[in-house]
Formats: C-alpha cells, sequence, structure tokens
C-alpha cells in the first residue's frame, strides 16, 4: 500500500507483534511439558495438544496430570508450607516482589504467549492481562510485608487448591497465586486445559525468582485433573469458572471444613440513562461486551437503555460495531480477536441460533476459523436464555427501560450478580441506583476496570469471597484457633416426656407476630432435675419458608439509616436489662447451671456493642490507579438464617441476631434445641423494642431437621450454623442450591462470655463488599 493510497482510505495497515520469542521459548521447553511440581519440571506424560485458535497450530503438548502428579503436588506444598509460613511477612515479600519484577523483565513474553495461546487481541494482553497480572503481585507483596502488622490474628489457611479458567489465564493465576502466598499459603494450581502455557512459563519464572521449593506447584489438564484438585487434602479451594462447575465444587467441599471461594458466571447490566454521554457510554460498551470476544465473567452482557434514546443509541451502536476490526490477534491494530477454542465457537453459535430476536451482527470481514462477530441481539422477552444465561461471547443483548426503578428492576432480574455498569451524566442519578443494583461491582461511566486494591466477585449465584483488596486476604487467613471441639448439647429428660397438642404455650415469632407451629406440636422442656418447665413448638419445613417469607418483605431494615439500626439495639438491650434477673433465672433452671446472671449481662453488653458498631463498621476508599475513587462498601446479605449455639441459650441466640441485625440483614433464628425457652420469653423483649415485623424471627425446634430446608431455601442468602450437632455437610450441600454463603462451626464451641464471641468476624460475615468505582472527568 502506498503512502498516497493510506492517505485516502484511512485504514489501518497491518501490525503485527512477533511470536518468535514466544514460539523460542516453547522449543526450548522441549515443545512437551511437564507439571511443575515441588520446584522442577516433570517428565512429559500421556497428555493432550495446546493448539493456537488463531491458526489451529499445535503450539506445545501438555501433560493431563494423574492421581499420582495431584499427590505429589499436594504432599510438596504440605511440606513447603510451614516453612514458607514461618518466613514471615517481609521474607515473602522480597520472593512476591521478585515474581512482579520478573513478570514486568518479561511482560511481552508473558502477552505473546497468551495471545498465542488464548486468541486475545495483542492489545488486550500486553495493555491489560500482564500489567494488572504484575499489578497483582506488586501490592500483595506490600500485604505480606503489612501482615505481622496489620493483621496479627490472621493465620495461614494451609495448602490451597486453585482452579482457574481459560478467559484470563495469567490474571487469573496472578489473582489466585498472590494473595495466598502473600499469607503464608502454598498452592496447587490447575490452569485451564485449553491455555496452560502462561502457568508453565510462570513456573519457569518461580525458578528464576529461587522460590523455595513446593511453594508453588501446578498441575496440567481437564476438568478430570480439577475434580482431584478438589478431592485432595488440602485446606482450601478457590475457583474461578462457570457456576455449574462451582455448584459441584461447592457439594464437593460440603462438610470437610475447608475454605471455599467462587468467583463464577454472570449476566452484567449495563445501564443508559437518556442523561448519558452517549457516546462514551458506546465507547464503553465495546469494552463492556466486546473486550476478550465477550469472554468475561463480569461482561456487560445485557444492555438496558433508556426508552427516549434507544433508537439513537442502538443506531449508532451499529455504526461502531461496523468498525470494529476483528482478525490476527497478533495484530496490533485487531479489536476483536479469535475465540478460545473451537468448542467455544459451537457453544456460542447454537446459543444465538435458537433466538426469537432481531439480531445484527457486524459488518466486517470475518476471518476463516475461530471467529465470531460481533452482535447485537434485541427484541427478546426478559425470559428468553440469551437473555438470562451466560453466552460467554461477542454477543450483546439489548432491552429497554422507563424509569429509573424499572432499570433496577431489569437489572437484578436475573439469578447472577457479579457486575454492574451505569451511566449517566447526574452523579444523584448514578449515586441512587448503585447502591440498589445486586452487584459485587458497580461502575459508575465505566466498564471492566479492576485493580488489586479493589475487591472483585459476586453475591448469588455468581458465587461468594472477594478477590484484591483487604477482603481478598481473609479468604486465605483463618483466624487464630479460638473454638474447641464440643459433643452435642443435649435436653434434659423427665416424666410425661410425650409431646403434647398446643394449648397455651410459648408460640414462635414469625414475622413480628406470635405464630402456633404448622404441626400443631410442642414438646415438654425439663429442667436437670427432670421437672417440667414448659413446652416449647416445634417448628417444621412449613414453619421455616413463613419465617423467611417475613424476613424477605422487612426489606426496609436495610435500608434504615444505621443510626436507627443502632437505636433499636440499644432499646432492646434496655429493655432485656429491666428483665434481667428473670432472664438469669430461667437459664439457670434451663441449663442446669449457674451462669445465667453472667449471661444475661454480656448478651446486654453484646447488644450495645453491636449498637456501637452498627454505625462504624465503616466501607473505605481505594487507591485504584484512576482519577476517581473505588468505594468498597459494606452492604447486608440479606436473609441470614442461623442454628443458634445449643449451650448459651441467650447470650448465643443474641451473639448471632446482633450484629445480622446490625449490619442491615433479616434473620430466622432456629434457637438453642435443648434449652429453646429462653428464645421463646426473649421475642416479648423484641416486641416492646421497636423491632420492624419480619427483621427477627424465631424459631425451636430439631436442628439436625431444619437445617435442610434452610440450607436449600432459594430466598435465604447466608445459613450460619453454631449448633452442637454437626451440619456442616448438610448445610454447605444444600447451599450448593443458590451457591449461598455459609459460616458453619460446627461441633465446635467457643467462649461466648469472651471475645471469641463477638467481633469483626461476626460483622464481615454479615456483610458483603461492593466496590463501587467512580471515576473523575469533566
Ligand atoms: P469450566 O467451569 O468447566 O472450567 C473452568 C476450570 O474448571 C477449568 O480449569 C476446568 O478444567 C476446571 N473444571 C472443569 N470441571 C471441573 C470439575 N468438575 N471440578 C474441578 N474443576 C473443573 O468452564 P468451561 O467449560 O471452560 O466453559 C464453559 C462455560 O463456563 C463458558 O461458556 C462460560 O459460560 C463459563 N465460564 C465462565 C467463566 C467465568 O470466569 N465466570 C470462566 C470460564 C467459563
Amino acid at each position: 500500500m502506498t503512502v498516497k493510497e493510506i492517505f485516502e482510505t484511512m485504514d489501518y495497515g497491518p501490525a503485527p507483534e512477533s511470536a518468535g520469542d514466544a514460539l523460542a521459548w516453547i522449543v526450548d521447553q522441549g515443545s512437551r511439558f511437564g507439571h511443575f511440581i515441588d520446584g522442577a519440571f516433570t517428565e512429559p506424560g500421556e497428555g493432550f495438544d495446546s493448539r493456537n485458535p488463531a491458526t489451529d497450530e499445535v503450539l506445545a503438548t501438555l501433560t493431563q496430570a494423574t492421581q499420582a502428579d495431584v499427590d505429589a503436588a499436594v504432599a510438596a506444598a504440605r511440606k513447603a508450607q510451614p516453612k514458607w509460613e514461618k518466613l514471615g511477612g517481609p521474607g515473602r515479600a522480597r520472593y512476591l516482589y521478585a515474581l512482579a519484577r520478573l513478570l514486568q523483565k518479561h511482560a511481552r513474553l508473558f502477552a505473546v504467549l497468551e495471545t498465542l495461546d488464548n486468541g486475545k487481541p495483542i492489545r488486550e494482553s500486553r495493555d491489560i492481562d500482564i500489567p494488572l497480572a504484575q499489578r497483582h503481585f506488586y501490592y500483595h507483596a506490600g500485604m505480606a510485608q503489612l501482615m505481622d502488622s496489620e493483621l496479627p490474628d490472621a493465620r495461614a489457611l494451609g495448602v490451597c487448591g486453585q482452579i482457574v479458567p481459560w478467559n484470563f489465564p495469567l490474571l487469573m493465576l496472578a489473582w489466585k497465586i498472590a494473595p495466598a502466598l502473600a499469607m503464608g499459603n502454598t498452592v496447587v494450581l490447575k490452569p485451564a486445559e485449553w491455555t496452560s502455557l502462561t502457568a508453565l512459563l510462570f513456573a519457569d519464572i518461580c525458578q528464576q525468582a529461587g522460590l523455595p521449593k513446593g511453594v508453588v506447584n501446578i498441575v496440567t489438564g481437564d476438568g478430570a485433573v480439577g475434580e482431584r484438585v478438589v478431592a485432595a487434602e488440602v485446606d482450601k479451594i478457590a475457583f474461578t469458572g462457570s457456576t455449574e462447575v462451582g455448584r459441584k465444587i461447592r457439594a464437593a467441599t460440603a462438610g470437610r471444613g475447608i475454605s471455599l471461594t467462587l468467583e463464577l458466571g454472570g449476566k452484567s447490566p449495563y445501564i443508559v440513562f437518556e442523561d448519558a454521554d452517549i457516546d462514551s457510554a458506546i465507547e464503553g460498551l465495546v469494552d463492556a461486551i466486546w473486550f476478550n470476544q465477550g469472554q468475561v465473567c463480569c461482561a456487560g452482557s445485557r444492555l438496558l437503555v433508556q426508552e427516549g434514546i434507544a433508537e439513537v443509541f442502538h443506531e449508532r451502536l451499529r455504526t461502531r460495531m461496523d468498525k470494529l476490526r476483528i482478525g490476527d490477534p497478533l495484530d496490533k491494530c485487531i479489536d476483536v480477536g479469535a475465540l478460545v477454542d473451537p468448542e467455544q465457537l459451537r457453544r456460542v453459535e447454537a446459543l444465538v441460533s435458537g433466538s426469537d430476536g432481531t439480531v445484527y451482527r457486524a459488518n466486517c470481514d470475518l476471518p476463516e476459523g475461530c471467529y465470531y462477530p460481533p452482535t447485537l441481539i434485541y427484541g427478546l422477552s426478559p425470559a428468553s436464555p440469551l437473555m438470562q444465561e451466560e453466552i460467554f461471547g461477542p454477543v450483546l443483548v439489548s432491552t429497554t427501560f422507563r424509569t429509573p426503578s424499572e432499570a433496577v428492576e431489569v437489572a437484578n432480574n436475573t439469578r447472577y450478580g457479579l457486575a454492574a455498569s451505569l451511566w449517566s451524566e447526574n452523579i444523584n442519578t448514578a449515586l441512587d441506583i448503585a447502591p440498589q443494583l445486586v452487584a459485587g461491582v458497580v461502575w459508575v461511566n465505566g466498564t471492566n476496570m479492576f485493580d488489586a486494591a479493589a475487591g472483585f466477585g459476586g453475591v448469588r449465584e455468581s458465587g461468594f469471597g472477594r478477590e484484591g483488596g483487604w477482603e481478598g486476604l481473609r479468604a486465605y487467613t483463618r483466624p487464630v484457633e479460638d473454638a474447641k471441639p464440643q459433643t452435642p448439647v443435649v435436653a434434659f429428660e423427665g416424666d410425661s416426656a410425650e409431646p403434647q397438642p398446643v394449648d397455651r404455650t410459648a408460640k414462635l415469632y414469625i414475622g413480628g407476630k406470635q405464630a402456633r407451629p404448622d404441626g400443631g406440636y410442642a414438646r415438654n422442656v425439663f429442667d436437670a432435675k427432670g421437672a417440667l418447665i414448659g413446652q416449647a413448638p416445634i417448628a417444621n419445613r412449613k414453619d421455616i419458608r413463613n419465617a423467611v417469607e417475613a424476613a424477605r418483605s422487612a426489606g426496609g431494615w436495610a435500608k434504615a439509616t444505621a443510626h436507627n439500626r443502632a437505636q433499636v439495639l440499644y432499646f432492646i438491650g434496655e429493655n432485656l436489662s429491666a428483665r434481667a434477673g428473670e432472664f438469669a433465672t430461667l437459664i439457670d433452671r434451663l441449663t442446669g447451671g449457674k451462669s445465667g446472671k453472667s449471661e444475661v449481662e454480656t448478651a446486654v453488653n453484646r447488644l450495645f456493642t453491636y449498637a456501637a458498631w452498627a454505625d462504624k463498621f465503616d466501607g473505605d476508599v481505594r487507591s485504584v490507579p484512576m482519577r476517581g475513587v473505588a468505594l468498597a462498601m459494606n452492604e447486608p446479605c440479606g436473609v441470614i438464617g442461623a442454628l443458634c449455639p445449643d449451650e448459651a441459650p441467650l447470650l448465643g441466640l443474641i451473639s448471632v441476631m446482633a450484629p445480622a441485625i446490625a449490619m442491615g440483614n433479616r434473620v430466622v433464628l432456629v434457637a438453642s434445641e435443648p434449652f429453646p425457652l429462653a428464645a421463646l420469653d426473649f421475642y416479648q423483649v423484641l416486641e416492646t423494642s421497636d423491632v420492624p415485623g419480619g427483621v427477627v424471627n424465631i424459631l425451636t425446634g430439631s436442628h439436625t431437621e431444619l437445617a435442610p430446608t434452610l440450607a436449600t431455601h432459594m430466598d435465604v442468602e447466608s445459613v450460619w450454623s453454631f449448633s452442637s450437632t454437626d451440619l456442616a455437610q448438610t448445610i454447605e450441600n444444600g447451599a450448593a442450591g443458590n451457591l449461598k454463603r455459609t459460616w458453619v462451626n460446627n461441633a465446635k464451641t467457643r467462649d461466648w462470655q469472651g471475645p471469641a464471641g463477638e467481633g469483626r468476624a461476626f460483622l464481615e460475615a454479615a456483610t458483603e463488599v461492593k466496590t463501587v468505582w467512580v471515576p473523575y472527568g469533566a
């Protein structure tokens, strides 16, 4: 092309990046890779080809890890862990810093290798994936440095199994490995089978950094290898990938007492208000849905545009789509590269071919092979699978809304809750809508912004746990041991033990009212000497459902000001204090002990403590590298179901209830099973303390029978158990349905009177961090 012709057409010429160094690195390694275990590469074994999706050429042959390989990797990690932890934060920081430096030094090699392996445009791997991976190691080098002084009560978990997907192979590795290592854990990481090469290059730089052997282990292979990692003797599983596999992992880890974080799929809304800067919003949309060919968990894949501008917006969008350049990912001028694998291409094609909407495909030259054109689909019904399911390709679905409240309703009409973008030039609109969106991350006038200092992760079926920021570290630490094993606490027996039909006995407390149990039965409650004290209703699954419904409809509590919530907690404390003697006597009689007085005193104090916390468990502002702020806001989880401690009938219930409602949650509490009567008297206190109906619901009955209903209920966001019966397996397995959060402290007891019975751990469990990015710009 002559200079004259270039000036005439203003077309971009090709600007290919050379693949030479990356291909040479593969050849240097023998083009066949084993695993990286205990500081060394193993001999290649039975394996599979790793291909460049843009050309279909085989790049290398990888090894499918056997059970023995996974066992060896876990054993190496286990052996290395104590020494790595003992090295101390500053010692580990040096290694993380060295890894960051080496990632920076070899940035070009990493970027080209990533593009060859994944098909993503080099512009993205060079400017986004690799710099963010470096940033993650730098940031966490800092976290390691500060751990001893800033997190004195945190300990490493031990060995972490980490499973990452193919859409951001190195970046997801960095998100997983950097915080784990910083906090003193060792890891066994499994990259996705389509994209393992940058993980193996990372293993190479671990050697160059002189990282102690066994600290990082990498095993390659498909989902079966993932299953082996999940089944291994690890202390934590961290997973990023599809919701379907996340659910399987939740079930497979149930009851094993290991930590779990899941970063899963999404169908994130991209909301454009009438007063938005339309051109910026369209440019943002290019980054939201055509970044990485739309293979992004938080892709803005659902466009919601306000009716008044819908026509002009779609028109300009189609014009912009036609200008997207699609082709050779190594070409620096390319906007849209290849999909990761022909299988993914088929998945996307199959989903779109079933569309009942109007499909617009970008008018571009589509190269042969694993490419799919940027696509816009509109006119779909809200229930259409394309509006609800993750397509994970360059396909945008679009709908309209009339009012801001309708925008919120449509945006939240999804089982996911990963991210959301909203565009408006009106700060009032933006800051009004952002908190109402059910999502872990909200971008105002922007999209797909990430940083190590800002937490990332979802709610609902987008998973749980955060990566990045201080909250990300929590997922890689445990508190210094404060719980002791416990045998089940059993009720006292006595005469006439047959349950009686309910007469004028205590009732359940549902929706702010006393309610007879659905089954109509109660059980006799005896004291230590076998004398009858009273009767406690036996709740069943219907009662749980009624209580959850009542809790759901008390959503106004989350919107009450923290000051108001504090006032209600003070009031409960005051009213309980007025009846302290009566409760102390009842507790002593119920438990056959003498701690009633101190239990009530501590309970009153605890109510005051959480009244104090209600308006002080603040979010903060994160120093992200942009002109703007990233707000980390603590939001309530929603409806929390809790099986209360058996051994401390009043204090246990209050220790669970108070932090949850202080943070704006509503609770369904199943009281101490052996000693239920104190809870039933306590609702009289609630009734006189201005607690809105439905905020606290109290049931009595069998923990074993009620736990499965709570755990599987689709309208419960979180389940806690401090029961003395081991219900971990039941709860964690049941929670896989809607991927609710769980906090199970089973068959263990803690000192409810002491510091272990209150504090930040409870507040953190009662909240989710939402990150709201607000860039500046005039
Ligand atoms: P996937 O969830 O199957 O794979 C992610 C990782 O999990 C890979 O390393 C895989 O080998 C591993 N894995 C698969 N089955 C496993 C099991 N039973 N136990 C443990 N590990 C297992 O995702 P896939 O099949 O690659 O993509 C399917 C769809 O999932 C995509 O079309 C997309 O919709 C979604 N997806 C979402 C991602 C996200 O970041 N949210 C990432 C990747 C895929």
